[in-house]
């Protein structure tokens, strides 16, 4: 990664807890971040717990980027730091929110958990901000690790301390469990048994998702932000329970069994990218994508490649009868989702829920499955933001 990015890069046990240690690196304790309402829960939590105001940025409609243009410049001057998404890969406007930041003399951190191939004019995303954040369970497929990498490379020590004091130290069980889990996951989808396997957990009550947000529970969160006198930081171990849901090692040490598969995996990133380069292309080219004007340059290797359905659940339904899950989904907007106890809305809402209501994110590694499912369906494409009529 060091290599590629030509920054220096300090290993992570997951993206989250990487942007928690540069948001805590770099922010105030009770600053303003800017971020996107159309991103994983979890990032919201993770914004909390690090002492934070999330305040919701307004988004383009066509592809759920960031829109620094709709944002009032009295929003700007209270910001104490700007952090993207690059939602399912496609960069937010990098070079313009770069120099925002640096007229108000504020970070620019990158979260590019979905963008580990994207580039903006040339440029990788990542070596924009003071910071950015890969993921190495996406492209990879590693379900665990990823990276900080930083402009400075002064900082690196610091940052690796301050890593190291989070971190829980590494346990056979947890290795063994992450280890055998594809194993059993395809034995799973091999006998068929997935549907009967998620009743299951949700009678056990294991199910941290019953629906695509995970529930808020405000009473909790309330409490666990008021754990400490401000200014100080709440403690991390509060927001446990919001901050693990779907990958609850988040700040596991890794034993050698997680660095000798992701170590594998990463060697075969450059293969990875070119086929999600190749299926990304062949979605683009359907009439449920957006059209291309809006983004010039070569086709980037998305993570997913939000395609746009005017009936989202009936696309979902009928993938799942094909086996294909559809992950990734978030809807509704994290301002509607948290309420404005928690978060400073959006001043444009209404873009971000219509891209996250039409918004079907789709593996392009699958690209040929979902595009016969589609036609199958005659799923319609979701008419263009500005021509909606409703
Ligand atoms: C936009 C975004 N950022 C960060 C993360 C967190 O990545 P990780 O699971 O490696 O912590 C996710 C997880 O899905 C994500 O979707």
């Amino acid at each position: 990664m060091r290599r590629r990015l030509g920054r220096e890069c300090l290993y992570v046990p997951s993206c989250r807890l990487g942007l928690y240690l540069a948001l805590r690196h770099w922010c105030p304790p009770g600053g303003r971040v800017l971020m996107s309402p159309v991103n994983d829960d979890v990032i919201f939590f993770v914004v909390l717990a690090a002492g934070l105001r999330p305040v919701q940025a307004p988004l383009k409609a066509e592809d759920g980027s960031l829109d620094p243009a709709g944002l009032p410049d009295s929003v700007w001057q209270g910001l104490s730091a700007v952090l993207t998404t690059n939602l399912y890969g496609n960069p937010d406007p990098a070079p313009e929110l770069r120099a925002r930041c640096d007229r108000l003399g504020i970070p620019l951190l990158e979260d590019a958990a979905h963008a580990i191939g994207s580039s903006v004019g040339g440029r990788a995303v990542g070596t924009f901000g003071e910071a950015s954040v890969f993921s190495l369970s996406k492209h990879t497929g590693a379900r665990t690790g990823g990276f900080l990498a930083l402009a400075d490379p002064s900082l690196r020590p610091a940052l690796e301390r301050a890593r190291d004091e989070l971190l829980e130290p590494s346990r056979l069980s947890a290795e063994l469990a992450y280890g055998l889990r594809p194993y059993a996951e395809a034995g799973v989808r091999g006998l068929r048994l997935v549907r009967a396997a998620r009743a299951t957990l949700r009678l056990l009550g294991l199910e941290e998702r019953a629906e695509i947000r995970m529930e808020l529970r405000p009473g909790e969160l309330k409490q666990a932000l008021s754990a400490a006198p401000a200014p100080a930081p709440p403690p991390l171990t509060d927001f446990h329970s919001w901050i693990r849901v779907d990958m609850h090692d988040y700040r596991r040490r890794p034993g050698s069994l997680r660095l000798r598969r992701t170590r594998r995996l990463l060697g075969r990133l450059d293969t990875r990218l070119a086929a999600h380069r190749a299926g990304t292309g062949r979605l683009l080219e359907t009439r449920w994508a957006v059209p291309r004007p809006g983004r010039p340059g070569p086709v980037q290797p998305l993570f997913r490649v939000p395609l746009l359905v005017a009936d989202r659940d009936a696309a979902i339904a009928a993938l799942a009868r094909r086996r294909i899950t559809v992950g990734y989904l978030y809807d509704p907007p994290l301002d509607t989702y948290a309420g404005e106890v928690f978060t400073d809305p959006s001043p444009a809402p209404e873009r971000a829920a219509w891209f996250a209501r039409h918004a079907l994110p789709v593996d392009p590694l699958l690209a040929e499955q979902v595009i016969s499912v589609l036609t199958e369906l005659d799923a319609q494409p979701a008419r263009a933001w500005g021509e909606r009529g409703v």
